[in-house]
């Protein structure tokens, strides 16, 4: 049976191994998928070994998603400006290819499960650390209005736009105008914390999106909903989106994500 696994540190509570198995149940793919905790010195001696013991590909999670990235020998334009790979597979001579699903994870939940389209609309992100570098691609191809994207410290929201020219970085207290959407890519609501946004930036008309997902609501969906947010969502349905995308780089086939989505929300 053909063998993956997603790798990470810490990995317990990935949701990942349950999804995989859901896509495989449903598009007759005979496979096993498994969650690896790899220690965090270790990544590529480890990632050589699992290769040749017969995996054919892995997901790849915090921390290792730089390493991910050097370790793959050709890499997809895509995760070569995002600069992180979430996807390894093996070619047929051999070498390893690296992927970045997470941009297109997100804009799957966001214009097909959610409806909020991304076309000439106004965009806030906030945060400037990896996990948002990895879905600036995708969200810059859906063909947004602007993208304002906000940082603690204004200094890597600017050193962003080496790789992104098209977007506009601001600090949090500069923030002004309205936005249709607000993407929370920072890692605040791990810790329950908020991003020092300032009053007003919510209205009845702005969408909120948290790329954090967990039990209950986060922290800034719930802050977001407080102050009148339209609509607020959390990034599950990205992880299935994203889980989808590697599947088919995997497999070659298509697996249907929203009845998985619909399943793991209960
Ligand atoms: P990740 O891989 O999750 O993106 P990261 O690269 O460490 O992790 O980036 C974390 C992001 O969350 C950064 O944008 C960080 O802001 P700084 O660049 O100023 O450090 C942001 N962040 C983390 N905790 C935050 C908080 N309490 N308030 C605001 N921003 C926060």
């Amino acid at each position: 049976m053909d063998r993956y696994a997603v790798l990470g540190h810490p990995i317990k509570h990935s949701l990942s191994p349950e999804i995989h198995t859901a896509f495989a149940r449903q598009t007759g793919q005979d496979l096993e998928y498994e969650a690896i905790e790899l220690p965090v010195t270790s990544f590529e001696t480890r990632v050589w070994q699992m290769f040749r013991d017969g995996f054919r590909g892995f997901n790849v999670t915090v921390p290792f998603k730089k390493d991910a990235h050097d370790f793959a020998d050709e890499l997809t334009e895509r995760a070569k400006r995002a600069r992180a790979v979430n996807t390894l597979v093996q070619l047929e001579d051999g070498r390893i290819l690296g992927d970045t699903t997470d941009g297109a994870g997100l804009v799957f939940d966001l214009e097909e499960q959610l409806g909020w389209s991304l076309e000439n609309s106004h965009i806030l992100i906030l945060g400037a650390g990896g996990a948002v570098r990895g879905i600036l691609e995708s969200l810059l191809e859906s063909n947004p209005a602007q993208v304002v994207l906000a940082n603690r410290t204004l200094a890597k929201a600017e050193d962003l736009t080496d790789d992104f020219p098209e977007i506009a970085p601001s600090s949090f207290d500069e923030l002004e105008g309205h936005f249709d959407i607000i993407i929370n890519g920072t890692s605040a609501s791990l810790s329950g914390h908020l991003p020092p946004l300032p009053e007003g930036l919510i209205t009845s008309e702005t969408r909120c999106y948290d790329m954090m997902y967990g039990k209950g609501e986060t922290a800034f969906n719930r802050w977001a909903r407080e102050q009148g947010a339209k609509e607020c969502a959390d990034g599950l349905g990205m992880l299935v989106g994203q889980a989808a995308v590697s599947f088919e780089i995997w497999r070659g086939v298509q697996p249907e994500p929203e009845s998985v989505l619909k399943e793991l929300r209960g």
